[in-house]
């Protein structure tokens, strides 16, 4: 199931029940995923989604934005998600965007984004989405949020190809991360 990680942060005990933040939600499988367990969540997307939520016992509230300007309420969340969205930025607004994220976490908050990485070459692969190379990971990631916090795990996942708003891309590989507040 893709969305494992979750139930099993949540499993873990790390990710409290509460607010949740579900930026580039697409078709909101996780947003729905989480109120059924009983989380109330905001789910953004920069196109308009359909999200059910009838027999969910959370909520799910969904924003139509873009997420470089959504307003993120410092401090307000317990769960903040961005999976397989950051790679449509670049990379200042990719680095700004987690910077906005972490600071939207609730103290213990939980944060679980994915960026795709420069590995192997496929970069050359890939014209069509934004890349970090390990130095600019450290940067962008790890540096912020290192600092008396802890990363919880990170972990590589591949995917063989996809489209994006900037046109078809393959072969990326991803890396997630799960941090702490
Ligand atoms: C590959 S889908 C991922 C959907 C979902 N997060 C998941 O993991 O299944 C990427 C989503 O990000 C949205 N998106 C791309 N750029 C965005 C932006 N700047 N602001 C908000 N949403 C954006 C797209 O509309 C799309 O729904």
């Amino acid at each position: 199931m893709t969305y494992r990680y979750i139930l099993d942060l949540i499993d873990d005990g790390l990710i409290r029940k509460g607010k949740v933040l579900d930026l580039g939600c697409g078709p909101g499988t996780a947003a729905t995923l989480l109120s059924s367990l009983g989380f109330d969540v905001e789910a953004v997307d920069i196109l308009d989604q359909q999200i059910y939520s009838a027999n969910d016992s959370g909520t799910v509230s969904f924003i139509k934005s873009d997420i470089r300007s959504f307003p993120i309420k410092k401090g307000s969340y317990d769960f903040i998600h961005a999976r397989n969205v950051l790679h449509f930025l670049s990379k200042d607004e990719i680095r700004e965007t987690i910077r906005r994220m972490y600071a939207g976490l609730k103290p213990k908050g939980v944060l679980y984004f994915n960026v795709s990485g420069d590995k192997d070459g496929w970069k050359e692969k890939s014209k069509n989405v934004t890349f970090l190379t390990d130095e600019e990971v450290a940067l962008y990631v790890e540096n912020p949020i290192k600092k008396g916090n802890k990363p919880v795990h990170s972990k590589v996942i591949r995917f063989g190809f996809g489209t994006t708003m900037r046109g078809a891309y393959k072969y990326t590989h991803t890396i997630s991360y799960t941090v702490v507040r």
